[in-house]
């Protein structure tokens, strides 16, 4: 299978009035076409600026982001987006802010198809019948499924997530998790997961990158088998207790409240806490 992204010894550092601020310091991560990796880390490690990198909104200082064989220059069609707050249009319905992105895009659309896909995606993940409602008549949940369909509605190759479940409460996120699968099977997308939430990215991913703390590099990746949590009650199994067990533990070392190398606890199987 192809590298669909490689992000290659990667480095970066922001130019503050205090001097550069080192944020990436030899990332290295490669997504499968079609996988779906999570990428976790302490909170100012540098995940929101490696979603920028792979969008090409900026470019790194060194090394190289490498996206379908080309190196990433410039933005691209085929990324689509997702943050934690969706900025939907107020004054656009609905259905127009899932058509939003086919505006600014070229597309062989003709007006007619590109609602018709707008409808399709909206259904798929549950809001038919609020097509025509404008933004805040939907509840949080249901503006972050406005726009998961936004950000795929101009069928991207790439999906970037930010921390797209972050403001949900723990139901909704796990409705949104369940949603997801559906997409993703019905809506094939090579996937970055941004999250804090490390059952999330079990749940959803087949890779989980953990990032170290600033200035990040890539410190534990853990490949989750494809049996794995793809319904809830697998997240309360041995087998997703002992992952997350290793993953909290991984976080805890790249916070330095764990020195690196030390094993995880010997509890790792004991039935898993929820995250939060
Ligand atoms: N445009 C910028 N100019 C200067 N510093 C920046 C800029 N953007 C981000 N930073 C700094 O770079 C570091 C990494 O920021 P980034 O947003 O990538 O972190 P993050 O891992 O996404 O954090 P969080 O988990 O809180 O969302 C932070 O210390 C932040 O203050
Ligand atoms: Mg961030």
């Amino acid at each position: 299978m192809e590298n669909l992204i490689h992000i290659k010894d990667v480095r970066h550092a922001y130019q503050t009035e205090t001097g550069p601020l080192p944020v990436l310091d030899g990332l290295e991560i490669s997504v499968d076409e079609g996988g779906f990796v999570a990428v976790v880390g302490p909170s100012g490690c540098g995940k929101s600026t490696l979603t920028r990198l792979i969008a090409g909104l900026m470019r790194p200082d060194t090394g190289e982001v490498w996206l379908h064989g080309d190196i990433v220059k410039s933005p691209r069609a085929t990324v689509g987006m997702a943050f934690q707050n969706p900025v939907l249009l107020e004054w656009r319905s609905i259905l127009k802010n899932v058509t939003l992105p086919l505006e600014i895009v070229p597309t062989k659309l003709s007006k007619a198809e590109q609602e018709d896909r707008a409808r399709y995606l909206l259904s798929l993940v549950g809001l038919e019948g609020f097509e025509d409602k404008r933004p805040s008549e939907l509840s949080g949940g249901m503006r972050q499924r406005a726009s998961l369909c936004r950000a795929l509605v101009h069928q991207p190759e790439v999906l970037i997530l930010d921390e797209p479940f972050g403001a949900l409460d723990a139901f909704t996120r796990e409705d949104l998790w369940q949603t997801m699968h559906k997409v993703k099977e019905k809506e094939p997308f090579t996937g970055v997961l941004i999250t804090h939430d490390l059952r999330e990215s079990i749940f959803l991913a087949d890779q989980v990158v953990v990032l170290s703390g600033r200035p990040a590099r890539t410190q534990y990746v853990l490949d989750v088998p494809q049996t794995g949590p793809r319904d809830l009650e697998h997240l309360y199994t041995p087998e997703a207790a002992e992952m997350l067990a290793i993953l909290r533990h991984q976080i805890e070392i790249a916070q330095g409240r764990a020195p690196e190398g030390s094993p995880p606890p010997e509890d790792a199987g004991a039935p898993a806490e929820p995250a939060h």
